[in-house]
């Protein structure tokens, strides 16, 4: 009997064990909504988004964290057009799917980035080629190309604040520069082919089969189409290109000359019917960098050269994972530093060109979930555990803005000190919460307790 009830006690303390340690762990595993809000943090400069798929919006409380931090949203995936019209006319599906993110987004007052129209990846087969993997001949892909910009921008006409029309047309890496300012039209020979191990665009690849070279038509004209298809779908959307490793001198150069040369050849379109409006209205810097090889120098002077064309700037999918390109690290504690006063270092470049800057999107919310997870770039940990990088950035946006109210509840921040030494890290009292606002922690011992009393009344009923 004695042996039989030591057993029972002991079963029942692990039960209790257990419980805890779960109930510490389901914690350690939620978003804590009482930090800062980065929208409010930043709200005197720029807005700032993260991607987010239909599924999450519709998840309690993520959709909760998403809209404390944040007031642009991009679909890290749903919006592409392999995603939406995976054969003809297969629209609906995906419409019904994402008309539930955009309308949430907005009724939380949240502005949606359309992602994207025209791109070489994740794009559907059927724009661009025959059935064989031919391309399609120019006349036939460009009908295909109006045909889906105008039923998916114009299904979502009135609701998308910017569009990414045109997706990483240019090669990977653009190794030279033009030889003279006249070298023009030198941008045309830096886009999307196979050359050089590239992924080639179907899209140029289509427009240059039956092309007649002698009325001055080229396959680059794929993006200048692709601007103007957007432009009569959608006038209230602004149109972006997108594209990464921006930062790099040719690639900057490439895509600063092509928004100024399309821009300009807008000018004398008969379609054009506002000739105080750019046609490509905004370049997006995807910011896929690295902490090996990240300068915040050549960010700025991309920001600054990419403002001189009279485009918007956008910072549209920042991540910085640890180590370089083929080389992820681990997230040491060095790292984890490295990592954090780079974000504080590119924020500082953002905040000082706040005026060319329309907005900074993550690309990326907790770092399990990153499409880079292998080198925790972003602001949260795989426990959505706030990094050092956020408190950097919200530090330095407080520090740099004395004035910005900063509501009672939130915590106080360190200044630095006259020598504008290392800012500290304020101490953050983190004790998660669930949705009822009871801490897990008294949650926790309460169903410790409540099975340590049931315990002790079967062994009673037992005894009895
Ligand atoms: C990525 C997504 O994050 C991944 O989930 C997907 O598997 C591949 O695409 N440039 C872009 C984004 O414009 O659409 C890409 O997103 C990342 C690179």
């Amino acid at each position: 009997m004695q042996k039989k009830k030591a057993v029972f006690t002991f079963i029942l303390m692990a039960a209790f064990a257990l419980s805890l340690s779960m109930s510490f762990t389901a914690a350690a595993r939620e978003w804590d909504l009482t930090l800062p809000s980065l929208k409010e943090a930043f709200e005197e400069y720029f807005p700032i988004g993260n991607i987010l798929e239909p599924g999450e919006a519709a998840d309690g409380r993520t959709a909760e964290m998403f809209i404390h931090h944040y007031n642009f949203v991009t679909a890290e995936n749903a919006m592409k057009p392999a995603n939406i019209a995976r054969t003809p006319g297969d629209w609906d599906f995906s419409f019904h799917r994402l008309d539930f993110l955009v309308d949430w987004a907005l009724e939380n007052d949240i502005n949606v980035v359309g992602h994207t129209l025209v791109w070489h990846s994740q794009s559907a087969d059927w724009l661009t080629k025959n059935i064989d993997g031919t391309p399609l001949t120019r006349a036939e892909a460009r009908d295909n190309m109006e045909r889906y910009i105008n039923t998916v921008a114009g299904h979502f006409a009135g609701r998308i604040y910017s569009w990414d029309v045109v997706n990483e047309a240019f090669l990977t890496s653009v190794g030279s520069l033009p030889i003279t300012p006249a070298d023009e039209g030198w941008w045309r020979h830096m886009l999307r082919t196979e050359r050089g191990g590239n992924e080639a665009s179907p899209w140029f690849a289509a427009y240059a089969n039956g092309i007649d070279e002698a009325a001055g038509e080229h396959p680059s004209d794929y993006i200048y189409d692709a601007f103007v298809f957007a432009r009569l779908a959608d006038p209230n959307a602004i149109l972006y290109y997108n594209d990464f490793n921006e930062t790099s001198a040719g690639k900057r150069e490439a895509m600063a000359q092509m928004t100024e040369e399309l821009n300009a050849r807008w000018l004398s379109d008969p379609r054009n019917d506002d000739p105080g409006r750019l046609l490509v209205e905004g370049i997006g810097m995807q910011a896929h960098y690295w902490t090996s090889d990240l300068s915040p120098v050549s960010v700025e002077l991309t920001i600054m050269r990419f403002a001189e064309t009279g485009a918007r700037v956008s910072i549209t999918e920042l991540d910085i994972p640890m180590g370089r390109f083929g080389a992820f690290e681990e997230a040491t504690e060095e790292n984890l530093r490295k990592q954090a006063n780079l974000y504080r270092d590119l924020f500082d470049v953002f905040i000082r060109h706040a005026d060319s800057i329309e907005r900074v999107t993550f690309w990326g919310k907790a770092d399990h979930q990153s499409w880079r997870h292998q080198g925790s770039p972003l602001l949260f940990d795989s426990n959505f555990q706030v990094k050092d990088s956020f408190h950097q950035i919200v530090a330095l946006a407080q520090w740099l803005s004395p004035s910005d109210a900063v509501s009672d509840n939130e915590p106080e921040y360190n200044e630095p000190d006259e020598e504008g030494e290392e800012i500290a890290p304020p101490e953050l009292e983190i004790i998660p919460e669930n949705d009822s606002g009871i801490p897990w922690v008294i949650i926790a011992i309460a169903a410790g307790v409540l099975m340590l009393i049931i315990g002790i009344i079967l062994i009673n009923v037992k005894k009895v």
